[in-house]
């Protein structure tokens, strides 16, 4: 019950994704989010291998770090992130997010970004199972459910990941309840407070934020107050 509570008081956080933002007026962008309360920017980096398509690397991270007090987490859908990492760090990422998928050695990767100094999180596709993250849980400061398959940006969220996401959240709950469990993919309104009730603290979105005809203030205003209404459901729920 006490860990229930505390889940109701933890306000959601906003991690707008430039894959959807107009690289032609990248920094305005990312600063229209920082003004309008965003709690990191979120870089998706993907190698064409991974993922069927390519995207980004450390020279966005390097301008944008010129542009944003905003911590930067590189969100690495890539093989081999090791290799990468001191380039991104020289860049100025604050945080990594790499996939349990196709890591073989997943705790050196892991130990790798500690002795660094940077935030460490790890990705699981919506096929992979809460069970993969029993032994690393201890080790992280965040755990990413991707809510749709990764490689591109506006996609329809996978609403069976909903149980996975209520179990990371009572796994975090349980050994590390400082660790962020964080959602990707498909993120709007609607979805936002589907996945705020399950358990997310803090909410990627690409589309709804920089696609919105309405601009990017009002489009996290909106996702902000749709999560409201998830936490008193929730808090009604508890009350009943
Ligand atoms: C997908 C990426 C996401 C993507 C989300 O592989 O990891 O971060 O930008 O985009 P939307 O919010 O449009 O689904
Ligand atoms: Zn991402």
């Amino acid at each position: 019950m006490k860990g229930k509570v505390e889940k109701v008081k933890r306000a959601v956080k906003l991690a707008p994704s430039i894959l959807a933002a107009d690289f032609a007026r990248l920094g305005e962008q990312v600063a229209e989010a920082e003004r309008a309360g965003a709690y990191r920017i979120h870089v998706d980096v993907m190698d064409g291998h991974f993922v069927p398509n390519i995207s980004l690397g450390a020279p966005i991270v390097k301008s944008l770090r010129q542009v944003t007090r905003l911590p930067i987490e590189t969100h690495l859908m890539i093989f081999n992130p090791d290799l990468f990492f001191d380039e991104f760090v020289e860049a100025g990422s604050d945080s990594f997010l790499v996939h349990w998928e196709g890591n073989n050695n997943l705790h050196r990767t892991i130990q790798r970004v500690k002795s660094l100094g940077k935030r460490i999180g790890v990705v699981i596709n919506p096929a992979t199972p809460a069970s993969v993250l029993a032994e690393i849980l201890p080790d992280l400061d965040q755990v990413l459910v991707m809510t749709v398959n990764p490689g591109f940006g506006h996609q329809h969220f996978i609403h069976s990941t909903l149980p996975k996401i209520r179990r990371v959240r009572e796994m975090i709950e349980r050994v590390r309840p400082e660790c962020e469990l964080e959602l990707d993919g498909g993120i709007d309104a609607d979805t936002a407070r589907l996945g705020v009730a399950a358990g997310a603290d803090v909410l990627v979105a690409g589309t709804s934020i920089f696609g919105d005809p309405d601009g990017v203030d009002a489009a996290m205003k909106r996702l902000r107050a749709a999560t409201e209404t998830a936490t008193k459901v929730k808090k009604g729920s508890l009350c009943a």
